[in-house]
């Protein structure tokens, strides 16, 4: 596999706050259309349990910030619906199961009756052009502060210990966190319930599936990773003991909504939000493991090589032995060019490849693929400024395809 040299990047999460300087290459995998078979890979259709998808270019869930007040606003209309084509898989941008689950300006919700309507005519719109849309449904636990708690309580998590200042995207701001809270034992039923509940509001506002965000250092990994949970109790110590929350949130959404439209993303080897685990494969494997005796829809796994947004590195990690173990769809996402997507489909290395930026920057991502053309460059200045298109719906199509 080929891997590309994106620049570096200053430690900062997905959701919220980045200082990426703005020279990364353009570099599209259009080296290879000499000896491209006639139907790229990527292009090839899939049965993804009941859902009959076209190619296997996903939209990644992509948090941007324009969901004022946690509502999702009608703009979002517009910029899904550019990212649809028939058959083609969407995800979200991460969505907040409660109003404890929150820690960024302006991300969606999904637990009030606003909410879920004002999410109804972005379900209806992808639904029109033919796509299938999962809501990834999020809580942050400690990547938050007093400021979007409320009652301007603690954030909620496995520990105690805060989190250190990051720089925000504007490289000028710091974001503060707040100490958090260790949930009690006997609380954690009623976050599990929210997520039980946000599910079934997903399936309300007409959502396809639920993707349970187990990634990227939010309050799930803060659970299951040896490095932040320091719990006696029995959701901490023993791998099992970690990983039994998220494990009971996926039972509960599965007897919720059904195991057939549950997904959930994992990302065993990142450290965002300083979640970090001693052993990250034992960690995917063994959740793996157990996601198989629920029988849900996908495992969504970002790459190891991913350090964080912008930082790709050279690693002896590999997604490998996860896809082999899991008897579901296996989606991968992280610093995937044209070239690297084809590769790991034809590979068997994944069934499905979930494009972030590139999707962003080029709504029309896979006519763009299945042409060869050329890619929109992203402007990550635009990523998480809460303009209702500016950087958001006003990315240019193909000529003569929008
Ligand atoms: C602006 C932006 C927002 C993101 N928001 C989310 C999110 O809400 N949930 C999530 O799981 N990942 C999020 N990510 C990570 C992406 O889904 C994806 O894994 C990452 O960008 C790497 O893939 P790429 O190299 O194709 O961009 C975000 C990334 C970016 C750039």
């Amino acid at each position: 596999m080929t891997i590309k040299s994106f620049n570096q990047v200053s430690a900062t999460p997905f959701s919220g706050h980045n200082t990426e300087r703005q020279t990364e290459r353009f570099d599209s995998a259009r080296t290879m259309s000499a000896q491209q078979l006639p139907t790229p890979p990527l292009l090839t259709p899939y049965k993804m349990g009941r859902f009959d998808l076209s190619h296997r270019v996903v939209l990644a869930p992509l948090t941007r910030q324009r969901s004022y007040k946690n509502v999702p606003q009608p703009h979002a209309i517009l910029y899904y619906s550019q990212r649809t084509s028939k058959g083609g898989l969407l995800i979200t941008e991460a969505t907040g199961v409660s109003d404890t689950a929150q820690g960024y300006p302006d991300t969606p919700g999904i637990w009030t009756k606003e909410q879920v309507d004002a999410w109804k005519p972005i379900v209806d719109a992808v639904h029109a052009k033919g796509g299938i849309l999962f809501c990834q449904i999020w809580h942050v636990g400690r990547v938050s502060n007093t400021g979007f708690q409320p009652n301007g309580q603690a954030p909620i998590s496995s520990t105690d210990k805060p989190l250190t200042p990051q720089l925000r995207s504007n490289g000028i701001d710091v974001a503060q966190f707040t100490p958090p809270r260790p949930l009690r034992t006997d609380e954690i039923p009623n976050i599990v319930n929210d997520f039980r509940l946000a599910a079934r509001n997903a399936m309300e506002a007409g959502f396809d599936g639920v993707e349970i965000h187990g990634a990227h250092g939010y309050l799930l990994e803060q659970f299951m990773k040896d490095q932040v949970n320091d719990r006696t109790d029995q959701y901490g110590g023993s791998l099992e003991n970690r990983c039994r929350f998220t494990l009971e949130i996926v039972e509960a959404i599965v007897n919720e909504i059904g195991a057939d439209r549950v997904g959930i993303r994992l990302s065993p080897f990142a450290t965002y939000s300083e979640a970090a685990d001693s052993n990250p494969e034992a960690l995917g494997k063994y959740m793996v493991e157990q996601l198989n005796n629920y029988g849900i829809l996908y495992c969504h796994m970002v790459e190891p090589r991913m350090k964080t947004v912008g930082e790709m590195s050279e690693c002896p990690h590999s997604l490998v032995p996860m896809r082999n173990l899991f008897k579901g769809t296996f989606i991968v996402a992280g610093g995937y060019t044209r070239e690297d997507g084809n590769n790991a489909v034809a590979e068997n290395r994944a069934d499905l490849v979930a494009y972030g930026r590139w999707f962003l920057a080029n709504p029309d991502l896979p006519k763009r693929f299945e042409l060869d053309a050329p890619l929109n460059k992203y402007n990550r200045e635009t990523f998480y400024v809460s303009d209702p298109v500016i950087g958001y719906s006003d990315y240019p199509f193909l000529e003569g395809t929008a």
